[in-house]
C-alpha cells in the first residue's frame, strides 16, 4: 500500500535545495517522459532481497560494505575502469568475509552516482564566475559557459550509463569472475606488487588451500554457486528527484512503489530537512534506504526522520550512513546511538570515514589524510562497543585506479604527490592500495566484536 497522501511527484509542492536551474522547462519535461517509459534499472524483488539481508545486518549478523566514486564520469565509463573497480571492491568484500569471519553485503556507489549537491551554486575562477559542476548528470565540468548549463539530455545518457555499467557488473558478479577459486586473480596489476597486495597474497594463499580441501571433500564452485557467485547491490544519492520520479515504478506484485534506478538510496547530509521535498520522496518508495548524518543531526532531529521514512520500524528500511570527522565521532555518535537505542529503533549502523574529513592541502588540492579516515574508523568502532551495539557498515569513496587523491597509506602520498595522479570529479578517493589498508583494519574490528560478543554470552555448560 502507498504511504499517505504520497505520489511519485508529491515532493513537488514542498520546498528543495539543490536544485539544478533548467534554461527550458520543456526540454526537461521531455526527457522525464522519455525516461518515464524506459524499462527499470533493476527490479522490485531484488530491493527486497537487499532489504531482507540489511534486516539480518541490523540485527548483529553481517557487514556492509558500500563504497564507489565520489561522482561517476561520462568520460570514465569504460570496462576497464568498471572491472578495475569491482575487482578491488572484491578484494575488500573477501578480506572482511574471511580475516572479519562474518558475511559482507555488497553495495556500491555505482551505476547511477552522477548527481552532486554543491557548497555553493556558483564558482568563480579570477574574475569569471559561472554556475558550479552539480554532477555529468546535470551539467559538464569544464568550466565553460556552455558546458556549466544544466542539459536534460544528460539524464538519457545518465540512464544509459547506469544500464550499461549494471549490466556488466551483474555478469561478472553471477559469471565467474566474482569465484572463489579466482582471489588470485583479483590480485593483478599494480595492486600485486603495493604492500598491500602482499598482505593480500597471504590471505589468497589461505583461502586457495581451504578451497582445496573443499574441492578434494566434493565442495567445488562448478557444485556450489554460494562460491561462484555472489550478490552486489547497487546505490547513490537520489539528488535529482525528477530523474528518480521518472523512474519509480509501481510493482505488480505487491501494489508498492520502488525506486528502480538503483536497489538503494540515500538522502545527503544537505538535503535531508524533515519537511522537504527529498525526504517527501523517500517516505514513499519502498527500497532500503540511507540516511546521511552529519554533525549538525540532533537526536530529536533524527528521531523525527526515523518516523518520517520508516513509520514500521522495518529493520533493513533504514541505515544511518554517520560521517562526523575523525574528531568529532567521541561528540555525536553516542547521543544518537542512544537516541535511537531508548526508541526501539532497528537501524544499520554506518561510517563514512570520508566526507567529514575533508581539507585543503597547501597545494590547493583538495585532500583527505588516510590516518584521518582509519582514525574515525577506529572511533566508530570504539563507540558501538562502548554502547553495545553493532558496527554495521563503511561507506567509503574510492577506485580501482591507481590515483594518489588521499594522503598517507602504506606507499605514503604526500601533498606534493597529489598532483602526480588526482583524477576525480569530485572529492579525492581511496585507491587500491588504501582500500585494500582499510579493510584489513576493519576486519580486525569486526574479529574484536564478534570476540567480545562470544564471551559475553553464557557458556554452555557440556552434556
Ligand atoms: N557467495 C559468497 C558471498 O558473496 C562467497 C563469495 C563468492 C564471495 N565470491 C565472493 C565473497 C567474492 C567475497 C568476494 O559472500
Ligand atoms: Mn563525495
Amino acid at each position: 500500500m502507498a504511504a499517505a497522501n504520497w505520489s511519485p511527484d508529491s515532493w513537488r509542492s514542498k520546498p528543495i535545495v539543490q536544485v539544478p536551474d533548467y534554461p527550458d522547462a520543456k526540454a526537461l519535461a521531455d526527457a522525464e517522459a522519455r525516461l518515464a517509459t524506459f524499462p527499470p534499472l533493476v527490479f522490485a524483488g531484488e530491493a527486497r532481497d537487499l532489504k531482507k539481508t540489511l534486516a539480518q545486518v541490523c540485527d548483529g549478523h553481517g557487514f556492509l560494505l558500500q563504497g564507489g566514486d565520489c561522482a561517476e564520469s561520462f568520460l570514465e565509463h569504460r570496462a576497464d575502469n568498471i572491472r578495475d573497480f569491482f575487482r578491488v571492491f572484491l578484494q575488500m568484500a573477501v578480506v572482511l568475509t574471511y580475516a572479519g569471519g562474518s558475511p559482507v553485503v555488497k553495495v556500491g556507489r555505482i551505476a547511477g552516482q552522477f548527481a552532486k549537491p554543491r557548497s555553493s551554486p556558483n564558482e568563480k575562477r579570477g574574475d569569471v564566475e559561472l554556475p558550479s559542476y552539480r554532477g555529468d548528470i546535470i551539467n559538464g565540468p569544464e568550466f565553460t559557459p556552455d558546458s556549466r548549463i544544466p542539459d536534460p539530455q544528460r539524464q538519457i545518457e545518465a540512464y544509459r550509463q547506469s544500464a550499461a555499467t549494471l549490466n556488466l557488473i551483474r555478469a561478472f558478479a553471477t559469471g565467474g569472475y566474482a569465484d572463489l577459486e579466482r582471489v588470485h586473480q583479483w590480485n593483478m596489476g599494480f595492486v600485486k606488487d603495493s604492500p598491500q597486495g602482499h598482505r593480500y597474497q597471504e590471505l589468497a594463499d589461505r583461502i586457495t588451500e581451504t578451497m582445496g580441501f573443499m574441492r578434494a571433500c566434493g565442495i567445488t564452485s562448478e557444485n556450489t554457486p554460494q562460491l561462484r557467485a555472489t550478490s552486489f547491490y547497487t546505490s547513490h544519492e537520489a539528488l535529482l528527484l525528477g530523474y528518480e520520479e521518472a523512474l519509480t515504478r509501481r510493482d505488480s506484485t505487491s501494489g508498492d512503489w520502488y525506486a528502480t534506478s538503483g536497489h538503494m538510496l540515500w538522502i545527503g547530509d544537505r538535503t535531508r530537512q524533515p519537511d522537504h521535498a527529498h525526504v517527501e520522496y523517500f517516505r514513499g518508495i519502498k527500497n532500503p534506504i540511507g540516511l546521511k548524518c552529519g554533525p549538525t543531526l540532533e537526536p530529536d532531529g533524527l528521531l523525527k526522520l526515523i518516523e518520517t521514512l520508516d513509520p514500521k520500524n522495518e529493520p533493513g528500511r533504514l541505515t544511518l550512513i554517520c560521517r562526523f570527522g575523525h574528531d568529532k565521532v567521541e561528540k555525536h555518535l553516542p547521543k544518537l546511538i542512544r537516541a535511537v537505542e531508548k526508541a526501539g529503533r532497528k537501524v544499520v549502523w554506518s561510517c563514512d570515514p570520508m566526507h567529514g574529513n575533508t581539507i585543503s592541502a597547501a597545494t590547493g588540492f583538495k585532500t583527505r589524510p588516510f590516518d584521518r579516515i582509519l582514525k574515525e574508523v577506529e572511533a566508530f568502532f570504539d563507540v558501538h562497543r562502548a554502547e553495545g551495539t553493532h558496527a554495521g557498515g563503511i561507506h567509503v569513496e574510492m577506485t580501482g585506479q591507481n590515483v594518489t587523491e588521499c594522503t598517507g597509506g602504506a606507499t605514503a602520498i604526500s601533498e606534493a604527490e597529489l598532483q602526480d595522479r588526482y583524477h576525480t570529479h569530485c572529492d579525492p578517493r581511496l585507491n587500491a592500495d588504501q582500500a585494500i589498508e582499510l579493510a584489513f583494519l576493519v576486519a580486525e574490528r569486526m574479529k574484536q566484536e564478534r570476540l567480545s560478543r562470544t564471551a559475553a554470552e553464557p557458556v554452555q555448560a557440556a552434556e
